[in-house]
């Protein structure tokens, strides 16, 4: 199972990014999960570089290979002002047209207990894009301001468990009949 985890946040000690950062060491043997690494260096969305015709930059040729190869995505966002962070949207908005995200599975994680606006604004976007967000794959693990990187998050159990459930409920989207069924072309 790969999984092509983005975080929403450009913070160096974010904690949307320790989280995914934990989630790629739950069960390293059964899930590859690779962490974004360019958000903050992709260009601003143009359409003008979007159509048929036009040869996207090469971080948006990438972008769209690694999401491409994954069998599943998994972002993890703070919220921003009610609303989704501007750097995730952009790589939102670079995908939009990418064949390589239509139906994928598609895991929404939240590290503050108090986004109370900006998951259901990206969960609308995904749905929009025709992506199939995954309801058990998709939670609020509140780590409400604990500071804690990957190897803290993993001491504790409950964090785990939310990890592990998290990544189960992504493979039962990508391996079940249905999901087959909506990605064959
Ligand atoms: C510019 C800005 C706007 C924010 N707006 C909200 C908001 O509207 N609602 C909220 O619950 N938290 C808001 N926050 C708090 C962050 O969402 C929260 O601290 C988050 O956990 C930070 O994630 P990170 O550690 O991954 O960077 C805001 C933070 C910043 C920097």
């Amino acid at each position: 199972m790969r999984i092509l985890a983005i975080s929403g946040s450009l913070r160096a000690r974010s904690s949307n990014t320790e989280l995914l950062r934990a989630a790629a060491l739950v069960s390293p043997t059964v899930f590859a999960v690779e962490l974004y690494a360019e958000l903050g260096a992709l260009p601003h969305f143009n359409p003008d570089l979007d159509h048929e015709s036009a040869v996207p930059p090469d971080s948006v040729a990438r972008l769209r290979a690694q999401v491409g190869a994954a069998d599943a995505v998994l972002i993890s966002s703070p919220e921003y002002a009610h609303g989704v962070p501007g750097s995730l949207k952009n790589v939102l908005d670079w995908l939009v047209s990418a064949p390589e995200m239509y139906h994928k599975p598609v895991g929404l994680l939240t590290a503050s207990g108090a986004s109370a606006h900006g998951p259901a604004a990206l969960e609308e976007i995904l749905r929009t894009m025709s992506t199939q967000v995954v309801p058990a794959a998709s939670r609020v693990v509140a780590l409400n301001g604990r500071r804690l990187d990957a190897a803290q998050i993993l001491e504790d159990t409950a964090l785990t468990d939310v990890l592990r459930e998290v990544l189960e409920a992504l493979r039962a989207a990508v391996t079940s009949p249905a999901a087959l069924e909506s990605r064959s072309p």
